[in-house]
């Protein structure tokens, strides 16, 4: 018989063997332990952890694996501000901020350290052990990712080692590997998923993630470089940070003390050739004041440290030979031009296309077929040409003429006013608009339809089958299986596919369609708002950009759509095929609020206006546009308009806040938070 201690010690022993090996893998990089030996471990680890839940700590090593909840972030105050840092591209700048500092203090110390390209987090630990995660915000307040960071295997849960104070923050960049990011960008271009523009979007998108079981997939890295606190044992940051590295943080081997301007700029230029070769992604150089007593004397403006500054490497470029250019027609007839280039390697990858974006763009930089151009990794996915080098321009070089037909149907092209792209206006009639409307609508997030694929639709479309989304429901097994590459088995598959489309929700029937800027989440937001399709035809305007997400230039987009007989017919068909055209009504959850008149007016920080709304309904109760007589309350957000307030405390009605609101349903609802896949200001932070 094994006793309830042994067990205990069995758990406790585990979680030090795992703790131990998860360090010397993901901090020291030199593992004693086979993965599966270590997967084996972890597996007896969680199987006795479930069945002896009196044995819980909130940091074993079993957390790395995260969980499928769904989370909330909790905003909180930095206890220190995360402030920027001033940024220089010029090593001009960077020895005057030298100087400036040996001129008025004498000889410095500076450490320098890469800067990494990811999202900020301060990390605070009591005890020795990581109690919360809080990611930078505006700088004063940020998100508590407590959860989700404690899946990231480079940060230590519990510290080893001594020495360490009570209570202190230790702040540094958690950023995506490039293998990590090119891996998750493939599997997202498979699944038909938005990619990822760089590693700093990935980082914080994913930080963000409502599921810590999904971050842990993911594998997010940690390096540490700044500490803050009362007691540190150490004077000076280097120190400092090697004490932390002794206690399992990831701290950089490349940080190094460099003495007057001279080292610093080796330092710089060693780095902006080197940081070619790591594996994480780094944008600059960090020199800071290295003497805390120093530092405390220099001071801070507003916004950033005195005593410290980022140098910024510029983007990588490469010069290359401008081979052609391709036009490519979108499934919205946009026109863009990409480039064909002399393959060139440029930060790790080899590179043949970039993109040109426009006309104005190739004629305001002279860009001629048969030029010696620069091409640069900007944000995005794929490089773009920034410049020509005319030293290199031959004679053969003409002037680029951009296209005024479309290079697929012919038609003239056309430009809508405040647009810099060109437009191929013949949407029923050219190739590329109608197969890309076609693979667009039996998208994953659209109507699903399994088994078709970008080149059947083309078959299909050569073959005279489809020439709109709605032909697809006259298509019979028949019509498909004498396709190439297509048998019987396929075919029938493909039409019981068709067959199950039609029971897919509005909202995702109304994304479909394809509808110039109405994207998934605008086409959620718009079906809980209008709840069926002729409740958007009928809506003008104004009464569009009611719905949430809907604003004045997708509000003409689809009234623009609407306003066209061929969609018209195209819709009428759909509906005839037995396609959703109306939300479905979500069954009653409960009469809390049968009979009362709600009111929700203001910007709300856990649920949508609709999602709201349709909470409201969900209960019992009605929504109200405006504030009358027999409202019975309001629920009000930020910045809630001020005559519905004059008129609610006029008419002595009760003003509810989100919260209140939440509590008086009981909702145990967490709404889904879209993940956003944004472009994140380069993040900053504060030495106390
Ligand atoms: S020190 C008050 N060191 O760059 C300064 N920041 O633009 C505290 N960063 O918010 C930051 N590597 O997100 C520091 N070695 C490094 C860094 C680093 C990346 C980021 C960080 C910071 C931003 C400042």
């Amino acid at each position: 018989m094994v006793s309830i201690e042994q067990i205990q010690e069995q758990i406790e022993g585990l979680r030090r063997q795992l703790s131990y090996h998860n360090h010397k893998y993901y901090v020291e990089n030199s593992p004693e332990i086979s993965d599966f030996d270590f997967d084996k471990m972890m597996r007896t680890l969680v199987d006795l952890e479930a069945q002896y839940p009196q044995f819980y700590d909130p940091l074993s090593p079993s957390v790395r694996v995260g969980s499928d909840r769904t989370a909330e972030f909790a905003s909180v105050a930095h206890r220190y501000p995360m402030l920027s840092l001033s940024n220089t591209y010029s090593i001009e700048e960077l020895s005057q901020f030298i100087d400036r500092i040996e001129g008025e203090k004498g000889a410095t110390e500076f450490a320098c350290e890469l800067k990494f390209d990811g999202t900020a987090i301060s990390l605070t630990y009591e005890r020795g052990r990581l109690v919360r995660a809080v990611t930078r915000g505006d700088g004063t307040t940020g998100d508590d990712v407590t959860t989700n960071v404690k899946t990231i295997r480079s940060i230590p849960l519990t510290l080893s080692g001594s020495g360490y104070p009570d209570l202190f923050e230790i702040r540094g960049e958690i950023f995506m590997p490039y293998a990590s990011f090119d891996r998750l960008n493939s599997e997202r271009e498979a699944a038909g998923e938005t990619l990822f523009a760089n590693p700093r979007n990935a980082a914080a998108g994913t930080l963000k993630q409502q599921q810590s079981a999904v971050v842990a997939k993911r594998g997010l890295d940690c390096i540490l470089y700044q500490m803050a606190g009362d007691n540190l044992p150490f004077t000076n940051h280097i120190e400092n940070l090697n004490a932390a590295r002794s206690w399992g943080f990831k701290i950089s081997e490349y940080m190094t003390l460099c003495h007057g301007a001279a080292e610093v700029i080796d330092y710089i230029n060693h780095w902006d050739e080197a940081r070619k070769t790591l594996p994480y992604p780094t944008d600059g150089v960090v020199i800071k004041v290295n003497d805390f007593a120093l530092r405390r004397s220099l001071g801070f403006t507003a916004k950033s440290p005195r005593w410290a500054v980022a140098y910024k490497f510029k983007a990588e470029s490469a010069l290359t030979k401008l081979l052609s250019v391709d036009f490519q027609v979108g499934r919205t007839g946009a026109i863009t031009p990409v480039a064909n280039l002399e393959p060139v390697l440029l930060a790790g990858t080899t590179v043949k296309r970039a993109s040109l974006h426009n006309a104005e763009q190739i004629a305001a930089l002279d860009i001629r077929v048969g030029d010696m151009v620069y091409v640069e990794k900007g944000g995005e996915i794929i490089p773009k040409i920034t410049g020509v080098e005319l030293a290199e321009r031959t004679a053969e070089c003409k002037p680029f003429e951009y296209i005024d037909r479309c290079p697929e149907c012919g038609a003239e092209l056309v430009r809508f006013e405040g647009e810099a792209k060109h437009y191929c206006p013949n949407q029923s009639g050219c190739r590329p608009q109608i197969v890309g409307r076609v693979v667009h609508f039996i998208g994953r997030k659209a109507l699903n339809i399994d088994g078709l694929g970008g080149e059947t639709v083309e078959l299909l479309f050569e073959n005279g089958l489809v020439r709109d989304i709605a032909d697809l429901y006259s298509l019979k097994a028949a019509d498909l299986a004498v396709l190439p590459r297509l048998g019987e088995k396929s075919a029938d598959n493909i039409i019981n596919s068709i067959e199950a489309s039609k029971s897919v929700p509005f909202a995702r029937v109304l994304f479909g369609l394809g509808i110039r800027f109405v994207g998934e989440t605008t086409a959620k937001y718009m079906a809980a708002h209008f709840k069926s399709l002729d409740a958007v035809m009928a809506a003008d305007k104004e009464a569009l950009m009611e719905s949430d997400e809907v604003g004045d230039k997708i509000a003409e987009s689809i009234i623009g759509y609407f306003a066209d007989p061929v969609n018209i017919t195209i819709l009428e068909r759909l509906r005839t095929a037995g396609l959703q055209f109306e939300t479905e009504v979500a069954e009653r959850k409960s009469d809390v609020l049968a009979g009362k008149n709600v009111v929700v007016s203001g910007k709300f920080l856990l649920h949508s206006r609709d999602e709201l709304k349709a909470l409201i309904e969900l209960h019992g109760g009605k929504n109200q546009s405006g504030v009358s007589s027999n409202t019975d309350f309001i629920v009000a957000g930020e910045n809630m308009g001020p005559a519905k307030l004059q008129k609610a405390e006029k008419l002595g009605v009760n003003i509810l806040s989100e919260e209140e609101f939440v509590a008086l349903i009981g909702s145990d609802e967490i709404p889904k938070v879209e993940e956003k896949v944004v472009e994140v200001q380069p993040i900053q932070g504060s030495l106390f």
